[in-house]
């Protein structure tokens, strides 16, 4: 499914570095607020349900309005905190379950107050419910989190808010699939697996894929992009099948480039003549203890033949399940606080994240331009 990141790596011993605060069990639980993170499937939002999710531990109720727009409130009546949830919505509003307080459902603006006589002076439509930008993309739900209490009222702040982000593809015709795994982690983890070159041979050995007799010396060459950093582009290992598969199928060369971005995004892309492979992974914090990671792959490679997609699922859930299975197995080491450590070469690209990510915290607190981890390209070496 993927080159280098899923490789092998060994190298020289350096700095080792805590991440204690990816396993904080009160206080500040390390979320990056004011991005977009993916909530739900667009598939699930039918019709006039209301469906529940929770991001960053903010729970959200979500639907679609009868002229097709998702939404997303905070799960919660500004009332008496029952969740929205439980109530009733007609296409355009969301009744609570409690005292039948309507809200409008995309602006959450309170449009009804049943209790209230013609005597009473309660302005109904000061008040609101919380509400996120809510964007559709991919298959799916997007919504823009902020954090609670900062939460910008009605739509003044909309423009400020860039758009979702989008899978690239380059043609027109083309498969899309769609897959998640929920992992029992601080998000932290999550993303430092995914980035992982060092495990592939040990989690995600298969003989049509690679083995640990294959590990061999890798060399990589990185340089840094806003909010994050890029695999440059190159020609993967030549001992992965499907690579081996593509070459013979187009004739020319095989390249892959692969981008991280924060918050939490790993881009792949891999080009063989008109061929063309896309891929996204997400790493999205529910909860401090519990994240889920959401792939989406589109190719435009044997896009003609029906097996194609069953084939593809069934070798993307292998590799989930046994990074999944991997991560329940060091939650249950984490839960007794060990100190961890961060080496030379293999884990640059983790210790890189943690310097995008207090970059990005640190810029946003004084209003100076991010300070980039990376001062320019630089070349890795490890084992995988
Ligand atoms: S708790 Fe929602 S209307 Fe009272
Ligand atoms: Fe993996």
């Amino acid at each position: 499914m993927n080159d280098s990141f899923s490789s092998v790596a060994v190298s020289s011993v350096a700095a080792a570095r805590d991440v204690d605060s990816s396993r904080n069990p009160v206080g500040d639980p390390g979320f990056l607020w004011d991005f977009w993170y993916p909530a739900a499937r667009s598939s699930q939002i039918r019709g006039r349900k209301l469906v529940t999710a929770m991001l960053l531990e903010v729970p959200l109720v979500l639907g679609r309005t009868d002229d097709g727009k998702a939404f997303a409130m905070r799960d919660s009546c500004p009332h008496r905190g029952i969740p929205l949830s439980y109530g009733r919505f007609d296409g355009q509003a969301v009744e609570c379950a409690y005292h039948g307080w309507k809200f409008e459902a995309c602006s959450g603006q309170c449009i009804e107050i049943p209790s209230l006589t013609s005597q009473d002076k309660l302005k109904v439509e000061r008040i609101f419910a919380g509400h996120f930008p809510c964007q559709e993309r991919d298959g799916y739900v997007w919504v823009y989190i902020t954090q609670p209490g900062t939460l910008p009222r009605g739509s003044q702040r909309a423009e400020t808010i860039p758009a979702a982000p989008a899978l690239p593809v380059f043609s027109k015709g083309y498969k899309i699939t769609h897959l998640d795994c929920e992992l029992p982690s601080h998000v932290d983890q999550g993303i430092i697996g995914l980035m992982d070159p060092a495990h592939g041979p040990f989690v995600h050995q298969s003989w049509y894929w690679r083995s640990r007799r294959s590990i061999h010396d890798k060399e990589k060459k990185f340089e840094p992009i806003a909010n994050g950093f890029r695999m440059s582009t190159h020609t993967p290992s030549a001992n992965s099948a499907p690579y081996k598969l593509l070459r013979r199928m187009t004739g020319e060369p095989v390249t892959t480039t692969i981008d991280f971005v924060l918050p939490n995004m790993r881009l792949e892309e891999i080009r063989s003549g008109k061929l063309w492979f896309s891929s996204r992974a997400t790493v999205t914090p529910v909860r401090r203890d519990l994240c889920r990671i959401d792939f989406v792959a589109a190719w435009n490679v044997a896009a003609w033949l029906p097996l194609v997609v069953p084939v593809f699922r069934s070798f993307a859930k292998r590799f989930l399940r046994q990074d999944q299975l991997t991560m329940i197995q060091q939650a249950e080491g984490l839960k007794y606080n060990p100190k961890l450590m961060l080496i030379d070469d293999a884990d640059r690209p983790a210790k890189w994240y943690f310097g995008l990510k207090a970059g990005l915290l640190e810029s946003r607190r004084t209003g100076e331009p991010m300070v980039h981890p990376m001062a320019g390209p630089v070349t890795l070496h490890w084992r995988s």
